[in-house]
């Protein structure tokens, strides 16, 4: 039965909204659901005329031209959450290594599981969207499986090191990652826009004395520089700085704020390195006590980044592979003796894929049901 008048379902929903996301076969092509017009083709003075509910739908007639839509009661409850950007802070669980928030700890999930069970894999890439890693072992330690993992996950990016990229000491090296030489948390290749977004180390051999790896959620350090000194945060979401990197064949630049944040001001980015870092340049409208300024901040988040409550620190061995969003997580490792065989292969791969591939593996167990 159809009741008219007024339907409180579509209390604070404009008419415009409504009528931009009609869903008929004029304005939705049927097969791939694809919106057919554009928004300058709508009415600029458009109106709801009549609205009638029957069951769990609402009809909308609207003015001036009498087109008809029809929503269901879910849809409209549906637009009044909030945006559902899972990149932001918003959408993850913050960790410290220790201490209250403690991160869920260094679970490593086998991987002829991770590829026979979906469920699994569920957990696995869940985990690396909400708390930004995961960890791998038995992954065989055959040179190229890292791909193999990317793959499992969604695509690898290619980059000027390759498909994939080797860590172990090099006679003259490019990167202080090809030494011996500890390296300090860091967010990789923040000299590329877009930067990679999902980065895997899969660890073929470790007979070294040292080398541990650490990794620090960039998220839980920007929010608690937030906490503890606004005003460097705030100078650190706005100022531009340029990360570089060359050798024979790239050159490669980009110039970003080190935490990026939403436009409503929640963190989405961090880019932390101090190895590709430029000096900053603020040009004609900067002054030096804005360059002070900046440095101060700098110093500031960087003393965050290395507090040891927030590094978990642990030992890769060979077979495992660890996994973390190259936009939040930053990793650091231990120095070792360059005599020892020590090496990781690392290839790129990008969160929406992951997102991808995790909604698919959920739309297949609810299909299951
Ligand atoms: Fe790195």
């Amino acid at each position: 039965m159809k009741t008219a008048g007024h339907d409180p379902a579509l209390d604070g929903l404009p008419a415009i909204l409504l009528r931009a996301s009609c869903g008929c076969a004029k304005c939705r092509e049927a097969g791939s659901g694809q919106r057919l017009g554009s928004v300058t083709d709508l009415p600029a003075d458009v109106s709801v005329a009549r609205t009638s509910a029957a069951g769990g739908t609402v009809e909308v007639i609207f003015g001036p031209d009498g087109h008809r839509a029809v929503f269901s009661r879910e849809w409209l409850a549906d637009q009044r959450r909030p945006p559902d950007d899972d990149r932001t802070e918003d959408a993850k669980r913050l960790w410290a290594a220790s201490g209250p928030g403690a991160a869920a700890g260094l679970r490593r999930h086998d991987w002829p599981r991770y590829l026979a069970d979906p469920a699994i894999r569920e957990q696995c890439l869940a985990a690396l969207l909400r708390d930004g890693f995961f960890l791998l072992r038995d992954v065989p330690c055959r040179p190229g499986t890292v791909l193999t993992v990317a793959g499992s996950m969604g695509y690898v990016r290619e980059t000027n090191y390759g498909r994939l990229f080797d860590v172990r000491v090099e006679a003259t090296p490019a990167n202080l990652a090809f030494t011996g030489l500890p390296i300090a948390p860091h967010t990789d290749n923040p000299y590329r826009d877009p930067v990679p977004t999902v980065q895997l180390l899969h660890c073929l051999a470790s007979a070294v004395e040292g080398g541990d790896s650490g990794l620090v959620d960039g998220f839980k350090a920007a929010a608690l520089l937030r906490a503890a000194d606004p005003a460097a945060f705030g100078i650190l979401t706005r100022t531009p700085v340029t990360f570089t990197y060359a050798d024979a064949t790239a050159e490669l630049r980009a110039t970003r704020p080190m935490i990026a944040t939403d436009p409503r001001g929640r963190i989405r980015e961090v880019r932390f390195n101090n190895r590709s870092l430029q000096p900053l340049r603020l040009g004609r409208e900067g002054s030096p006590d804005e360059t002070v300024a900046f440095y101060a901040a700098y110093r500031a988040f960087a003393e965050t980044i290395i507090r040891p409550d927030l590094m978990l620190t642990f030992r890769l061995a060979p077979g495992d592979c660890a996994v973390f969003d190259n936009t939040r997580i930053l990793h650091a490792r231990t120095g070792f003796a360059a005599t020892g065989r020590r090496h990781l292969q690392g290839c790129y791969t990008d969160l929406d894929g992951v997102a991808s591939t995790l909604a698919v593996l959920r739309r297949g167990r609810e299909a299951t049901r």
